[in-house]
């Protein structure tokens, strides 16, 4: 008789910090190291191995980096064969300078070299330390692109492109991104299919500018075509997208809001500023006015399109009159819900340089008078769809247990009685009541 004999897997404790991307990336990353027979672990106390796949875009993001290795170091104290490693952004940024700040860390790999991260483990496994973030930018590239782990999901998001070369002044993705790079459309809508066969219903396209998908790969589908490719495959319910750049929303993409169903009514669309003075010096290529134009375009093709987006308050040398073009631009466009940031100088970025730096103060007391007026404006809109019927796709049980809980075209959660059953289904809702996160409805 032969005996299999079966390796006890090892414990990956896997922590991600930051965007969607990254989220993405991870998932990339679990499906590598079970290759080397690791399995993830909710319990870090369980973990031969603890990865921290990590976020720059601001000093906050990268300090609570620095924050949770320092309350390693303890567990390696005590376990000196647990492997601790460092991946995506600010490992991209730092290199072999974290090894050498952080004495107990084993291994850094960048946001290009994932697919090295096998590599990188045996080497610690055997004593060494190292680290690994240089750049691809060759076709070599278009082979590293995350795939999506089997799992059989109602919801999924696709890697289309990744990087940037848009060099806005104050952001630090294009150092720690690279170029920009599309992902052949073949293998995409590939992947797409397989997720429909294993249950998706919306897929979700992700990429740091989805918009100029394709550009600059010649004989490649320009964005709005892979749209309507995608939205022609039987299966998908839902289609959605992110992040758009404000000065790439063409023609052909607003097109697509109007003549796709399944294109989902709802847009993040970040203007940064409504200041054409900031605008300027943040390099975001559109006026206050063109960015206007473009969301009144959307909404006549889509009236009921719901649009969020990011604001940075106290770039260096935002006027009291700057801020408040950035307040009435809340009022013109009327986001159903915003991202705002305190401005955070980061290494290499243009605006570092920049004069007249903001106090922390002056800074703050800005974003709290913009969250307080988005507060209103979100209340209003979700007040007004009270009483209104909205498509809502069911995607689980609701955190409390005792509702199922899914969300409108327009990516607002709702709560709503029901047999779970129903899950996986897009039912029609009229919602009763709406909270700070949510909406209630009941079932029609
Ligand atoms: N400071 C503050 N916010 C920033 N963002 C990007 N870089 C910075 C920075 N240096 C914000 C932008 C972007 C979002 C992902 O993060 O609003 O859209
Ligand atoms: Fe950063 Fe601008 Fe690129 Fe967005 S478009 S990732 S803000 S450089």
């Amino acid at each position: 008789m032969t005996e299999i004999v079966t390796a006890t897997p090892k414990g990956l404790y896997l922590e991600t910090f930051g965007c969607q991307m990254n989220v993405s990336d991870s998932e990339k990353i679990v499906s590598l190291m079970s290759e080397l027979g690791y399995r993830r672990v909710t319990d870090p106390a369980l973990a031969d191995l603890i990865l921290l796949n990590t976020c720059s875009v601001r000093a906050k993001a990268e300090s609570k980096v620095y924050d949770y290795l320092g309350r390693l170091r303890l567990r390696k104290l005590k376990n000196s064969r647990l492997i601790i490693g460092v991946g995506g952004c600010v490992a991209q940024q730092e290199g072999e300078r974290l090894l050498k700040r952080v004495p107990y860390l084993d291994l850094v790999f960048g946001t290009h070299t994932l697919h090295l991260l096998p590599d990188l483990v045996l080497a610690a496994q055997r004593g060494e330390r190292r680290s690994s973030t240089d750049f691809i930018e060759t076709e070599t590239r278009l082979n590293l692109f995350p795939q999506a782990a089997d799992t059989g999901e109602l919801t999924r998001f696709v890697t289309i492109m990744q990087g940037c070369d848009n060099f806005c002044t104050y952001c630090i993705v294009p150092y720690v991104r690279g170029r920009e790079i599309s992902r052949r459309s073949g293998e995409i809508l590939g992947e797409i299919r397989e997720m429909v066969g294993r249950g998706a219903r919306e897929i979700t396209l992700l990429g740091q500018n989805v918009n100029s998908y394709g550009v600059k790969s010649p004989g490649e589908l320009h964005f709005a075509d892979l749209l309507r490719e995608i939205a022609a495959m039987a299966g998908i319910e839902r289609l959605r997208f992110t992040t758009s750049h404000p000065r790439d929303i063409s023609p052909e993409l607003i097109a697509c809001f109007a003549d796709l169903p399944k294109l989902c009514g709802h847009l993040h669309l970040p203007a940064q500023s409504g200041s054409d003075a900031i605008l300027d010096r943040m390099n975001r290529g559109y006026s206050r006015t063109e960015y206007l134009a473009t969301v009144a375009a959307l909404r006549r093709a889509r009236p009921a399109l719901a649009v969020t987006g990011d604001i940075i308050v106290g770039f260096p040398g935002e006027s009291e009159v700057d801020f408040q073009e950035t307040l009435s631009l809340l009022d013109e466009v009327r986001y159903v819900d915003l991202f705002s940031f305190v401005y955070s100088e980061r290494p290499e970025t243009a605006a570092a340089g920049f004069p007249d730096h903001l106090s922390r103060g002056v800074k703050q007391q800005r974003l709290e008078r913009l969250q307080l007026r988005q507060r209103e404006i979100t209340q209003e809109i979700c007040h007004g769809l009270v009483g209104t019927v909205q498509r809502v796709l069911l995607e689980g049980v609701s955190r409390r247990g005792d509702q199922l809980t899914g969300r409108t075209d327009a990516n607002r959660i709702v709560n709503v009685a029901g047999d779970p059953g129903l899950i996986g289904q897009v039912v029609d809702v009229v919602i009763s009541s709406s909270h700070p996160n949510s909406l209630l409805g009941e079932l029609l």
